[in-house]
């Protein structure tokens, strides 16, 4: 089967991974700094916490800020990460619809009252929200999931709080983790002082071992979760960051090559550039007939997303029409990752051409 996504990590990083594995700590500690460094540069913000998900990281940044109860706004066209940290944190969630195009939030379409206390704003796919047009209406909290963009230039440079996720199929898989970045030197100290990534204790094992005197001893002064990220993560996150452009690259190589390839198809709308490609999801006539034929030619689909606002639980959100969520009824989201052969590819678009060639089908309406 042809993959819609694939990790994969490098010789040089297996080997770091040794060495983590051989040094005598393995647990939250050096390499975890080292990588919580390396990314704060790499994404230009003064501050990073690394965390062992992206929902870990979104909790984390509305218990930060102190956003209890209230409304949370986001967009139901994402995973249910983005949501229910919401709900986590006691608040109530109303989704806004989207830009059918771009897919993320459309800020003409928010609804501001004076219980809205949160906004997230999904970089869907790696395309940016509009964080600019968001705060022109809105001046309360704003955390960007940037789980998809990482690294889409400009990600993480203007919200108050943005998350990354490093989990399997992410554009910088380590196998799971997550990253808090920020510029807010006051958020960033509760991280660090108040033990919130490990239920309220505030210096990790490793910290108290490189001190003069070890000592056992330690207080607990805030309720905090269990959420912190370990050395085997960060070794392989540090190999990952070298090669994320290498690996961009190429997969902007492969959005490129099926825009071309499918430009005179009429059942099927490309979809609006990505810096990081995520998921490359188009608009098609037919979506399930073709998801199943491709599947019978051995090639995996999915779809990004079936919309929160269609999940049985989250229908409580949906407080206001949400017509251009719609449009997920035409979505696919084809192979695409830096591991996809010429080979490959090129058979997975032969086989989308001979798909509609064969149908009678109509143009994408
Ligand atoms: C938009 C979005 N936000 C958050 C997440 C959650 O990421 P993690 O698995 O690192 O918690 C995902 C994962 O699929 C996602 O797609």
């Amino acid at each position: 089967m042809i993959q819609v996504c694939k990790p994969t990590i490098n010789q040089e990083t297996k080997e770091e991974l040794l060495k983590t594995l051989d040094s005598g700590w393995f647990g939250n500690g050096p390499k975890v700094k080292e990588f919580e460094t390396e990314f704060a540069k790499y994404v230009g913000a003064k501050y990073a916490v690394a965390v062992s998900s992206c929902t870990a990281a979104l909790d984390l940044a509305l218990m930060v800020a102190n956003v209890k109860d209230g409304e949370l706004i986001t967009t139901p066209m994402t995973f249910v990460s983005t949501a229910i940290v919401g709900e986590w944190n006691n608040m109530d969630v109303t989704f806004c619809d989207i830009d059918p195009d771009t897919l993320c939030l459309d800020p003409e379409k928010l609804v501001i009252t004076p219980q809205t206390k949160a906004i997230i704003a999904v970089d869907s796919h790696g395309r940016l929200a509009d964080i600019d047009a968001i705060r022109k209406k809105f001046d309360g909290l704003i955390i960007e999931d940037a789980a998809h963009a990482c690294y889409t230039p400009g990600a993480g440079s203007k919200a108050d709080i943005t998350c990354w996720s490093f989990q399997a199929v992410k554009t910088m898989p380590i196998g799971d983790g997550g990253m808090i970045t920020t510029n807010n030197e006051q958020y960033y100290n509760r991280l660090k002082n108040e033990g919130l990534t490990w239920l309220g204790v505030v210096k990790s094992t490793w910290e108290r071992v490189g001190e003069k005197k070890y000592t056992w001893d330690y207080d607990i002064q805030n309720l905090g979760k269990k959420y912190y990220m370990i050395d085997i993560l960060a070794t392989i996150g540090l190999g990952q960051l070298k090669r994320l452009g290498e690996m961009t690259q190429r997969r902007q190589f492969i959005q490129a090559k099926y825009n071309e390839a499918f430009k005179d198809i009429k059942q099927i709308k490309v979809p609006v550039f990505s810096h990081t490609v995520q998921y490359y999801t188009m608009q098609c006539e037919n979506r399930d007939d073709l998801g199943q034929f491709l599947s019978e030619n051995g090639i995996a689909t999915s779809v990004h997303f079936k919309p929160l606002s269609e999940m049985t639980y989250w229908k409580k959100a949906v407080k206001r029409p949400l017509p251009n969520t719609k449009v997920w009824e035409k979505l696919l989201s084809l192979p695409c990752h830096n591991a996809l052969t010429d080979a490959e590819q090129d058979l997975v678009i032969y086989k989308i051409k001979e798909f509609y060639d064969k149908r009678d089908n109509p143009p994408l309406a």
